[in-house]
């Protein structure tokens, strides 16, 4: 597939993946914190979840094929030894993270916080570190354009 619509969708992508967490944390949080109403966090990640979710598969796709077009294919990864490698590699680290977060989060901490507002600052803590990971991972991107790192 051409580079350029890879872009676009990682674009895309990365707009509703970091945009629904901003939304969340800014929109949302505030409220749930301040009400111990839990159900507005359950809420929104309900409706947010499928889109989010789609979004991040396709970033990693679309990452994935950008980083093979720049020549960074699977055998180059985590030596940090070119610029643009260590832009994928750290991404990829960061990607493993958050997975690690959303694995946490769906199985050891929204099973309680349905029945328990007791949870709200574990869950607090998922969302706000989810979100710094992914803008991070944005302001990674946007060095590529700018030779690496
Ligand atoms: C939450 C996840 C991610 C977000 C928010 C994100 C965001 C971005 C953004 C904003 C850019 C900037 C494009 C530009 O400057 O025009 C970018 C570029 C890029 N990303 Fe990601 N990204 C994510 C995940 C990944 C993953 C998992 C990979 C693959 C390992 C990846 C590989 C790349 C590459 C190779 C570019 C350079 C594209 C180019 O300028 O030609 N990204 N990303």
């Amino acid at each position: 597939m051409n580079h350029h619509l890879l872009l676009i969708i990682h674009l895309i992508c990365a707009s509703i993946w970091v945009g629904g967490h901003l939304l969340l944390v800014f929109g949302h949080l505030p409220k749930a914190l301040k009400e111990k109403n839990q159900n507005i966090i359950l809420d929104y990640e309900r409706k947010y979840e499928p889109v989010g979710m789609t979004s991040l598969v396709l970033l990693v796709t679309t990452g994935i094929m950008m980083a093979y077009k720049y020549g960074v294919s699977i055998d180059y990864w985590f030596q940090f030894a070119t610029p643009i490698e260590k832009v994928v590699s750290t991404k990829l680290l960061l990607l493993f993270l958050t997975v690690l977060f959303a694995l946490s989060a769906q199985f050891r901490v929204l099973p309680k916080l349905k029945t328990d507002s007791s949870k709200l600052p574990e869950m607090t803590f998922h969302i706000l570190s989810v979100t710094l990971i992914g803008v991070v991972m944005l302001i990674l991107g946007s060095f590529v354009r700018f030779g690496g790192l």
